[in-house]
């Protein structure tokens, strides 16, 4: 398919957005009481809203507390790469259970069923029967949570029967792929009362957190201007046919030719500048390079014959976007998975009193360090580590802890009854310059207008990931 055309819609959007399954064929479980239930069925057919800001159909979710709970039930949907190295950091949290599983592919669900008993908890419930059999999965009253870590256009269809089903949902990124799907989540959220998370790994990070807290305490000043990237050179990956469930995300390069992952790079970021907490993205202009990388990889490395010869591939091998808030910084975001080059998210943050930059980690501030030498960021890490870094200083898991402390964070929240860290608004925003990028790249660079997800609760300052240690 050519660049002109967004995407098709899949199988399971058309399904899963026809009028009749806004709420009809998706029975409401016990657990989600009386409001998600009169919210379900009144939900709205879904509508393109890409101008116009929505009236808001149900209250704000802002702030808005999880119940409190002694044991965290759980279900993940999505057992390959990401599911299954994430099972190990729920199961050790003992205040969690593992309640079911989920995957097509039965042998998946099977090692993640292993995975649950080896921890000492009753085997969870397996959901193997297809791709919609997360929809009986949903169904369950005795789930909590459902962590979702299946190819991207899936997450939008199974975030949304999470929540049309009373269940808090976690989507890896990016949380869905057009606009008017984000705008659907955020409706859906304040309606069913149901939190819906993007689970942003790299917010947790122990030089994001530290860069966080510093630039909280005014360590940079004003605050000016950031950048943040997924720049990962994943050609032997796009092309192993052994290492995702199908070619999937090398897909993604012959539909969008814009920034395919801005999550990782910009959730960090955009927590520095409080970003819904105070400030709000406003607009996003992109460019992209010739998409050449990935064609010229596959000359190397593929046999004539191979599946991936019919594909043309269209994203720029390099996207660049300038995103502008409502308080005039600027925040830089690029994404480049088709080249060779070291890993990076730039991960930077600048202010009027100094910068910080990563990889590798570096800091210049004033009145610390002088003559335009970089500073030792390490020797903040005892004043301005995030407690989270303090109370696990070995985290377990993939990532460098990173995934094993977001995790413990969103339990603790569960099961305490704090609102979590980041929600639907983050959500949709972090996501929003997947669908916006690629429209300001073909529209020659022209700025696209970042809707206010949170319909002007972000004028409210309140806590988010710089979170205070729960007595
Ligand atoms: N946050 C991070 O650091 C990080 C790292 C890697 C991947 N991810 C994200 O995790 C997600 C999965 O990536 P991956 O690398 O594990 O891909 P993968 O292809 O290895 O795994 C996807 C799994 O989902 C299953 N699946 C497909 N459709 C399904 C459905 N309808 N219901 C249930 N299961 C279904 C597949 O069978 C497969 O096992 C992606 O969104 C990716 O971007 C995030």
């Amino acid at each position: 398919m050519d660049d002109q055309t967004p995407r098709p819609p899949s199988r399971r959007t058309v399904l899963r957005t026809g009028a009749g399954a806004a709420g009809a064929g998706l029975g409401i479980a016990a657990t989600s009481g009386g409001t998600a239930r009169a919210a379900a069925e009144s939900a709205p057919a879904r509508a393109p809203r890409e101008t116009a800001v929505p009236k808001r159909r149900g209250a704000t979710m802002a702030g808005v507390p999880f119940e409190r709970r002694t044991t965290v039930r759980i279900a993940l949907v999505g057992l390959g790469n990401r599911g299954a190295g994430m099972i190990g950091n729920f199961l050790a949290l003992p205040w969690v259970r593992v309640v079911a599983v989920c995957d097509p592919v039965r042998t998946k669900a099977e090692r993640a069923s292993a995975a649950v008993v080896a921890a000492g908890q009753p085997a969870p419930a397996l959901y193997t029967h297809g791709e919609d059999d997360y929809e009986n999965l949903c169904t369950r009253t005795d789930i909590d949570f459902v962590y979702v870590a299946t190819p991207w256009d899936t997450h939008f269809a199974i975030a949304r029967t999470a929540m049309l089903n009373g269940k808090h949902v976690g989507v890896e990124c990016p949380a869905a792929m057009e606009l008017a799907e984000l705008w659907e989540l955020v409706d859906l959220s304040e309606q069913t009362r149901r939190h819906c998370m993007q689970l942003e790994n790299c917010c947790y990070g122990r030089n994001e957190m530290r860069v966080l807290r510093m630039a909280h305490a005014g360590k940079f000043g004003e605050l000016l201007h950031g950048a943040g990237a997924y720049n990962h050179d994943l050609r032997g990956l796009l092309f192993d046919p052994k290492y995702y469930e199908g070619p999937w995300r090398r897909l993604w390069h012959t539909r969008l030719r814009g920034d395919l992952y801005p999550n990782h790079g910009f959730g960090p970021v955009a927590n520095y500048m409080d970003v819904n907490r105070g400030d709000r993205v406003v607009s996003i202009s992109s460019f992209g390079t010739p998409a050449l990388g990935l064609a010229e990889y596959r000359a190397a490395h593929m046999p004539a014959g191979d599946p991936s010869w019919k594909e043309t591939y269209v994203e720029s091998d390099r996207t660049i976007s300038m995103v502008r808030t409502a308080r005039g910084r600027l925040i830089r975001l690029e994404h480049d998975v088709s080249t060779p080059h070291p890993y990076s998210r730039i991960n930077s943050l600048g202010g009027t009193r100094g910068v910080f930059e990563d990889y590798p980690a570096r800091i210049y501030l004033e009145p610390d360090h002088k003559d335009d030498v970089w500073g030792d960021f390490s020797a903040y890490a005892a004043e301005f580590d995030h407690w989270l870094w303090k109370d696990h200083a070995n985290p377990p898991g993939a990532h460098g802890g990173m995934d094993y402390i977001m995790v413990y964070r969103l339990m603790q929240c569960l099961q305490i009854g704090l609102p979590p860290d980041f929600d639907v608004y983050d959500a949709a925003t972090w996501t929003a310059p997947v669908p916006l990028s690629h429209a300001s790249i073909k529209a020659d660079g022209a700025a696209q207008e970042i809707p206010d997800f949170t319909r002007g609760e972000w004028q409210r300052a309140r806590s988010g990931v710089d979170s205070a240690k729960p007595a």
